[in-house]
């Protein structure tokens, strides 16, 4: 049986007093190194929620989350940080580029956050311009987010949760602004992430993504309604 990667324990997020709702329920779910997994369910059912506490950029109000064995909430903000610029790359649902700086100051950045031993060096620059350009946006490496389109600022959100060649990749619907061939293209990255023995959890409405994981998980209301894996 190979390790978990993520694991929650009773993990659960409420809202407001005497927790009035809960955005994610009290939740037990193990997810293996290696593994591939579709997060699916309607809007407002907890999977951002869920992405959140496993990126360890929200904490459970109540029970645990541990990613690679290691409780998150317990870590100082700072090796938080520096845990997700080695081993954490995220996409999020709505981008979140920095705006002030060109594309590829965006995966430069990103790329200065990893441990020492990970970063490239002068090669960093050729490797952030080669991920552009292995989701179709190289010619636009130096204009600002906000002179991008939606799509656009979709695959520099994709290219730049690549940058550090993470062990762990969550995803937010990478592929709900982009065209349905540009979506293919952004499923053979990820299929070759995970062949190469990443661990990949993607939150997604389209069943051609949801289709390529080798596990389903339904939310409805904040609960684990569906886990079922492919045969
Ligand atoms: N700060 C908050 N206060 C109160 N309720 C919140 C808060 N943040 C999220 N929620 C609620 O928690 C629930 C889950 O939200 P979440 O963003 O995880 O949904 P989602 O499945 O990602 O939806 P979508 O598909 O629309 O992105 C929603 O009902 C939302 O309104
Ligand atoms: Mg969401």
């Amino acid at each position: 049986m190979t390790a978990a990667a993520i694991e929650l324990k009773g993990a659960a997020k409420a809202y407001g007093a005497l927790a009035a709702g809960y955005a994610l329920r009290p939740t037990d779910l193990t997810i293996g190194a290696g593994e591939y997994v579709a997060i699916v369910g309607k809007s407002g059912s907890g999977k951002s929620t869920l992405l959140n506490l496993i990126a360890g950029l929200d904490h459970a109000t109540s029970g645990q989350v541990r990613v690679e064995g290691q409780d998150l909430a317990q870590l100082s903000e700072n090796r938080r940080a520096r845990w997700r610029g080695g081993r954490l790359g995220i996409v999020f649902q709505f981008y979140q580029l920095l705006p002030s700086i060109s594309v590829l100051d965006n995966l430069l950045l990103a790329m200065s956050l990893a441990p020492r031993r990970k970063r490239g060096g002068p090669s960093a620059r050729n490797r952030a311009l080669a991920l552009l350009g292995l989701v179709g946006i190289a010619p636009l490496a130096d204009r600002t987010p906000g002179t991008l389109s939606g799509g656009q600022q979709q695959r520099a959100a994709i290219a730049r949760a690549l940058a550090n060649d993470p062990p762990l990749l969550l995803l937010d619907e990478p592929t709900g602004s982009i065209d349905s061939d540009a979506t293919l293209e952004v499923l053979a990255v990820l299929d070759d992430l995970h062949r190469r023995g990443a661990t990949l959890v993607v939150v997604t409405h389209d069943p051609d993504v949801a289709a390529r994981a080798g596990r389903r998980i339904t939310l409805r209301d904040g609960a684990v309604v569906g886990d079922e894996s492919a045969a």
